[in-house]
């Protein structure tokens, strides 16, 4: 069906028959901002939509002069999202922030039909870098009640680093929460700057690896039944369309909120925040009170990664929703578009012949760029 929306104005196509509330649902629209209207009629949320169905939503608070109104509770707001076309105070932009997150839990792209990302029993990992996305997520699944530790990954780039180890350990402690602390130079002999000129990598490339198999390890180490990061939507996105652009297969294939673990080798990983966008959980961040390190690593100049974001960050601002359509638009074709790769068969995964932890080849990746890395660099006596 086609599904316009206004101010702004843009086109929708979903696949049908649906609900009214299921349309509003899938918009992230609140329903009681707009009025559904369907040949030439007004329609209430249970009322079915046939597949052929053209549909208009035509937002009925009207924002523009004056302060802004929440749209729950009609106090002023703190936060507008023209992609929602909704305004909150922020008792009521907490509660969407977290409720954005148990939809992504419950129904979050790639879940099979009652499968949760996961649940109130299990023991999860959240990998924290100090930033506004993992801090708003340890903070958001805390308040939901989860069973929840920190991981943080000292990664040696000067000050940054010692700043948000910092933040990360007040967090934790105002908390009263656990709180994991790897450091690469005295786990693993090298650090990001120096590591990376060792292997004639690229920083990010070489950041990127460590990172994962850090996570990986210390969740199988520790007993941890998943692993969770705060990719946002600007991430998500902006990974899609690097991966589209490079038409890389097996990364589309494999890009999404959800990768399941396997053999007690490998963690599940969710990214439970893939349906907020970065201004959001920064702005949860500041609504929360929340401390976190605001400046950016110094060493992601140049990564492409943000140059993505930068190229959607101009389409978005003609046409607010068009990053969440990308992505999510990408995720609900995925199955079909990707089903070539899949056949082609995931190689097998087997143990490291170094360290144990997964992989598809003899020795694994962050072994093969450990040993080149370490082999050029002096080297104390505490690396394992
Ligand atoms: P980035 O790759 O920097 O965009 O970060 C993506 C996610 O990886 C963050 O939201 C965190 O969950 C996690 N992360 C990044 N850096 C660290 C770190 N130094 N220690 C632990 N987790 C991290
Ligand atoms: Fe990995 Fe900066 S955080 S290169
Ligand atoms: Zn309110
Ligand atoms: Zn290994």
């Amino acid at each position: 069906m086609i599904v316009r929306t206004r101010n702004p104005d843009a086109t929708h196509e979903l696949a049908g028959p649906l609900t009214v509330a299921e349309v509003l649902d899938r918009l992230d629209v609140a329903p009681h901002t707009v009025l559904v209207i369907h040949d030439g009629e007004l329609v209430t949320a249970d009322h079915e939509l046939p597949e052929d169905a053209e549909v208009e939503v035509r937002p009925v608070i009207s924002g523009g002069a004056g302060t802004p109104r929440c749209v729950v509770c009609r106090g002023p707001a703190v936060i507008e999202e023209p992609r929602h076309r909704a305004a909150w105070c922020g008792a009521h932009f907490v509660d969407h922030v977290q409720r954005q997150i148990r939809k992504a839990i419950d129904h979050g792209h790639g879940l099979t039909p009652g499968e949760r990302m996961f649940s109130y029993t299990d023991r999860m990992l959240v990998a924290v870098s100090g930033g506004k996305d993992s801090l708003a997520l340890w903070d958001a699944l805390l308040a939901m009640g989860y069973r929840v530790d920190g991981l943080y990954v000292g990664l040696g780039i000067g000050g940054y680093s010692t700043r948000s180890q910092e933040i990360c350990t007040r967090f934790a402690e105002e908390r009263r929460a656990t709180l994991h602390v790897v450091d690469l130079a005295e786990t693993y002999g090298y650090a990001i700057p120096n590591g990376a000129n060792a292997a004639g990598r690229s920083t990010c490339g070489v950041c990127g690896l460590s990172k994962r198999y850090v996570f990986n390890r210390v969740a199988m180490e520790h007993g941890y039944d998943v692993v969770l990061t705060g990719h946002n939507l600007d991430d998500e996105a902006a990974t899609l369309l690097g991966n589209l652009l490079r038409w890389n297969d097996a990364l589309l294939a494999r890009q999404g909120p959800v990768l399941r673990g396997g053999d007690g080798l490998q963690a599940r990983k969710c990214k439970p925040l893939y349906r907020l966008s970065e201004r959001e959980t920064a702005a949860y961040c500041v609504v929360r009170g929340i401390e976190y390190v605001v400046e950016e690593c110094p060493l992601v100049a140049g990564n492409s990664g943000h140059e993505h974001k930068a190229a959607l960050d101009v389409i978005e601002a003609g046409s607010p929703g068009a990053k969440a359509q990308l992505l999510f638009g990408f995720l609900d074709r995925q199955a079909r578009l990707s089903r070539g790769a899949e056949e082609g068969g995931a190689a097998a995964l087997g143990s490291c012949a170094r360290c144990g932890m997964p992989t598809t080849t003899d020795v694994c990746a962050f072994c093969r760029q450990r040993e080149r890395i370490v082999a050029v660099l002096p080297q104390h006596e505490e690396a394992v």
